[in-house]
C-alpha cells in the first residue's frame, strides 16, 4: 500500500470509529455530522467531499446500471466516489447526481492495483458494477477480465483496506457451469468475491431496462427496422425484466441495511414474459403493429453475434442467443439467506408503465414523451 493510501485508510478508520459512521452492527450508517467533522475529513483524505457521510465507491459507474446506483446513493446522502478509466467526460452526468462536491471522480485502472487500493482506502462501502457480456474484437479486454478479474481484484483491495462492505453486482442465472459464457463468468466472479472478503453481498439482478439499455431498446430497434424479429427456442424462454431505477434504489437500500451482509439479494420485476410476449409488449408500447417473428437456430444467431462484435457497441452478441434459450426469472424457492424487493421494503414498477418513457424515442407518432403521457 502506498503512503497516500495508508494515510487515507488510517483517517477513515479513526474517523469511522470516532463518529461510528460505518458501524454496520448498529446500522448507524446514515448518521449525519456537523460541518467541522466533514471538513476535517475532506482536507485530510484529499477528497473534495460535501456535508455527507459515509463514502461509497461505485466501480463501473460509467455503465448503464452503475449510474443509477450512483444516483440512488447520492440521494441517500452518501459521498460517492466515481472511478473512471478512459475519458473524464464519461462521468460528467454522475457529477450532477449529488450536491456540488458530493460526487467525486478518481481515475483507476484494473491493471494498476495501487489505484484500486487508493480508492478503496477512502471508502466505507464499495460496489462493483464492472462487467461485460462480450469480448470486443479490437480490444484486449476479455469477458473474464471485466467480470471475474474485476471482482477478484476489488474484493481483495477491500479486505486489505478494511472496507466495511463490498457489494458485487451479478445476474440471476450466474453459474460457473452455465453454457453461457457471460453467466459462467458471473458465477466465477461471485465465488472470487465471496472467498476474498467476508462482508460481501451479492446482488443478482434480472435483465434490467431503462433509457440506456441494450435490451428493450434492441427489441424496439429491431421492430422498427426488420419485418421479422429473430428469436430462439420459439421465443418461449421466460424473462422477468426489472426497471434499472429499482435496481439502483435496491442497491442503495442493500447498503443501508446491515441485515444484507453475507446474503444474496435477488431483484426481478413483477411480471414474467416469454421472449415472444415481450416483443409484442414492446411493439404495443412503441405503438407499432406486432410484426412477425422468425425462429432461428442458436448457431445462426451466434454467427451474426460474432460479426456484430467487430462493431463498437454490438446489440446482438454471440452469447445472447444462448441466453435467450434459458429462463431468466426468480427461482421458485427462496432460501433463508436470500432477500428480495419485499425484504428491502420496495415494490418494483410495472414494465408497461416504466418503459413508456425510455422507449418513447422509438414511437413514430409521438415526437415527445409528453405526447404519450401528459396529463394536465
Ligand atoms: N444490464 C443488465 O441488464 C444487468 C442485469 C443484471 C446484472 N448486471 C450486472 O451489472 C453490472 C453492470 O452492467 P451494465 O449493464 O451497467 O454494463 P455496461 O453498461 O456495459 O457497463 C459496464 C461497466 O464496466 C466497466 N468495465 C467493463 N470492463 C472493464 C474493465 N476491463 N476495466 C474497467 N472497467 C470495465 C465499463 O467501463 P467503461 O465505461 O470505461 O468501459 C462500465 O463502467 C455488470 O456486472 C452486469 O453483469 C447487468
Amino acid at each position: 500500500m502506498n503512503k497516500t493510501c495508508r494515510l487515507a485508510n488510517s483517517i477513515k478508520k479513526v474517523s469511522s470509529s470516532f463518529h461510528q459512521v460505518s458501524d454496520i452492527k448498529t446500522n448507524t450508517i446514515t448518521k449525519r455530522f456537523g460541518r467541522q467533522d466533514i471538513d476535517a475529513f475532506r482536507s485530510a483524505a484529499g477528497v473534495n467531499t460535501h456535508t455527507t457521510f459515509p463514502v461509497a465507491t461505485v466501480f463501473g459507474c460509467t455503465g448503464f446500471v452503475g449510474r443509477y446506483v450512483v444516483a440512488a446513493l447520492a440521494d441517500a446522502g452518501y459521498q460517492v466516489i466515481t472511478p473512471w478509466r478512459r475519458n473524464e467526460f464519461d462521468i460528467v452526468n454522475q457529477r450532477s447526481m449529488g450536491d456540488v462536491g458530493q460526487v467525486v471522480a478518481m481515475r483507476f485502472d484494473l491493471k494498476r492495483y495501487d489505484s484500486i487500493l487508493d480508492i478503496c482506502a477512502r471508502s466505507n462501502v464499495v460496489i462493483n458494477c464492472i462487467g461485460r457480456d462480450h469480448k470486443r474484437i479490437f480490444d484486449n479486454v476479455t469477458v473474464y477480465n471485466s467480470n471475474v478479474e474485476s471482482a477478484e481484484i476489488i474484493s481483495r483491495a477491500c479486505k486489505e483496506t478494511n472496507v466495511d462492505r463490498f457489494i458485487q453486482l451479478s445476474l440471476l442465472n450466474a453459474d460457473k457451469n452455465s453454457e453461457s459464457e457471460y453467466w459462467k463468468q458471473k458465477g466465477l466472479a461471485e465465488e472470487a468475491a465471496l472467498s476474498n472478503f467476508d462482508n460481501t453481498t451479492i446482488v443478482r439482478s434480472a435483465n434490467a431496462y431503462g433509457t440506456e439499455d441494450g435490451f428493450l431498446n434492441l427489441i424496439a430497434k429491431q421492430i422498427r427496422i426488420f419485418p421479422l424479429i429473430p428469436l430462439t427456442q420459439k421465443g418461449q424462454a421466460k424473462v422477468q425484466p426489472v426497471f434499472v431505477g429499482d435496481v439502483g434504489r435496491a442497491v442503495a437500500r442493500t447498503v443501508l441495511n446491515s441485515r444484507t451482509v453475507g446474503k444474496t439479494v435477488e431483484l426481478a420485476g413483477p411480471e414474467v414474459f416469454t421472449w415472444s410476449q415481450l416483443v409484442d409488449t414492446v411493439a404495443r408500447i412503441i405503438d407499432e403493429k406486432p410484426g412477425g417473428k422468425v425462429m432461428i437456430p442458436e448457431i445462426v444467431g451466434q454467427l451474426v453475434g460474432y460479426i456484430n462484435e467487430y462493431t463498437h457497441t454490438p446489440g446482438w452478441t454471440s452469447d445472447l442467443p444462448i441466453r435467450m434459450s434459458f429462463d431468466h426469472v426468480l427461482p421458485k424457492e427462496k432460501p433463508q439467506n436470500v432477500m428480495r424487493f419485499e425484504d428491502l421494503g420496495m415494490t418494483p414498477v410495472i414494465l408497461e408503465e416504466a418503459a413508456l418513457e425510455p422507449l418513447s424515442r422509438w414511437r413514430r407518432k409521438a415526437d415527445y414523451f409528453m405526447d404519450v403521457n401528459y396529463k394536465n
